[in-house]
């Protein structure tokens, strides 16, 4: 058999990239600073030290185009890196199409995600810098799972501030977090001024990620051993998650092949941007190749967002910053990609999107749920609800060469699986699920309050 032929593309430790990719060296045109809160000003090391270890501020702003990963972290991703490449041959032959689909699975961590990829990190500089206590927010829970198994590696108390209704509807991942020692708290809660406030006006909100957000960096601002840690968005987290490019980009040279499209799911970008950053570097070195970003047509940042300054909280404690946004007050509908539903997006991605460096579509999740049962039935991984828009994503392009004729290459990031996604599934396969259509009316209200400059 020869090489192209495996289903499995499969690298060795030793292949663990030693350093990630910073694609601020490489930005064609660079990025807004983001702004302190209060003084609308940009914002310096000093305003995000409360927040943040010295090492994650200089990573924010750096413009080295390596960032040596520490020997520790190295070590911790030889727990389950590299991670595994697939051909899907099986989908290809069920979708009878000319295109040649390849994956990259980022299930197989511990976690059931790409977040661990960042989480271990962000510990480790938080713990050599002297921090006790990390605090954060999750949505469906594999941030706040991630987190949590790097604060327990690290010996750092883990507070995770969890979307109520993903507390109410995933138990299970509640548990998974308080095995590794972390406390899982509702949102919004009355520990904090913003929670107490949210639930004043509502006491039965069924929480955001925004308001999380809001939870845990008011803790964080507030002691002085504690910090925050975020699971995407910040140009540190995107940086981490290159590893998963990086490796991909030798997965393909193994198999001889090279994308013509590579496809993300898109919340706060991280994944999308993990993977597609990399190649980055064959676009400006002439190679055509389409960095695609999947969103949901409820939470469609990228799709019908605005490009413009905005809090990542609602309420506003944190630095603005320039991201396309669909402002932060929006509630999106409840759908099950939790992930997904985030207002802002990563300032790093932002720019390279408005600048036509990146293209995005939105999908319907009932559309969405149907590529992810068809690709349980032909390649047997159950994948998370927001993993599962990359697969539609690239279903619709081998679709689309099936009747161009094309035979593309298709490389996509399976972000996570989706075991505990499983009513998810039960109500799609029921027949219950309902897509959730946003309208013109409802993003011109979230518009309004975007902060004036
Ligand atoms: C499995 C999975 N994929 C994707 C995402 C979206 O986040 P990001 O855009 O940062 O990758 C999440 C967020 O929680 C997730 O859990």
């Amino acid at each position: 058999m020869r090489l192209s032929e495996d289903y499995k593309i499969l690298l060795e430790e030793k292949d663990i990239p030693t350093s990630w990719y910073n694609i601020q060296a490489d930005l064609p045109n660079p990025l807004s600073p983001p702004l302190n809160p209060a003084t609308k000003k940009p914002a310096g090391p000093e305003d995000l030290a409360p927040l943040f270890p010295m090492d994650l501020i200089i990573q924010e702003v750096s413009t080295d185009r390596w960032i040596e990963i520490p020997e520790k972290v190295r070590e911790l991703y030889r727990l389950w890196r590299p991670s595994p490449m697939y051909r899907a041959y099986n989908l290809e032959k069920e979708l009878d199409t000319p295109a040649k689909i390849y994956y990259k699975y980022e299930g197989t961590s511990p976690a059931g995600s790409h977040k661990l990829n960042t989480s271990l990190p962000q510990a480790y500089y938080n713990k050599i810098s002297g921090t006790k206590r990390l605090t954060t927010e999750t949505g469906a829970g594999q941030w706040g799972t991630a987190l949590s198994i790097a604060c327990s590696f690290f010996d750092l108390e883990c507070e995770v501030y969890m979307v109520r209704v993903s507390y109410d509807q995933k138990p299970y991942r509640r548990i998974f977090m308080e095995t590794y020692g972390a406390n899982v708290i509702p949102s919004p809660s009355s520990q904090t001024k913003s929670g107490r406030e949210i639930l004043e006006k509502d006491p039965s909100s069924p929480g955001t990620l925004g308001i999380a957000i809001s939870e845990a960096v008011e803790i964080a601002a507030s002691r002085s051993d504690t910090h925050y840690s975020l699971g995407s968005v910040l140009n540190h987290v995107m940086l981490h998650q290159t590893v998963i490019g990086l490796e991909a980009k030798k997965q393909m040279e193994k198999a001889d092949a090279f994308p013509d499209v590579v496809i993300g799911c898109c919340g706060g970008g991280s994944n999308f941007s993990g993977i597609a950053f990399p190649f980055f570097t064959d676009i400006l070195n002439g190679k055509k190749i389409e960095l695609r970003a999947i969103e949901p047509t409820a939470c469609p940042t990228l799709t019908r967002g605005k490009f413009a300054y905005d809090f990542g909280d609602t309420a506003k404690l944190t630095p603005m910053l320039k991201m396309y946004t669909l402002g932060h007050d929006f509630v999106p509908p409840g759908i099950h990609a939790g992930g997904l539903r985030y207002h802002g997006e990563s300032p790093l991605l932002s720019q390279l999107y408005h600048d036509g460096y990146i293209t995005a579509r939105a999908y319907n999740q009932r559309d969405v749920f149907s590529s992810a049962v068809l690709f349980a039935r032909t390649e047997a991984i159950l994948p998370a609800p927001e993993s599962a828009h990359a697969i539609h994503g690239a279903v619709e392009e081998a679709l689309a060469c099936k009747e161009s004729g094309e035979s593309k290459t298709i490389l996509f990031n399976l972000s996570g699986h989706g075991h505990f996604d499983l009513s998810a599934y039960d109500n799609y396969l029921s027949g219950q699920l309902k897509d959730a259509p946003l309208s013109d009316e409802l993003l011109e209200k979230s518009w309004s309050t975007l902060p004036e400059l």
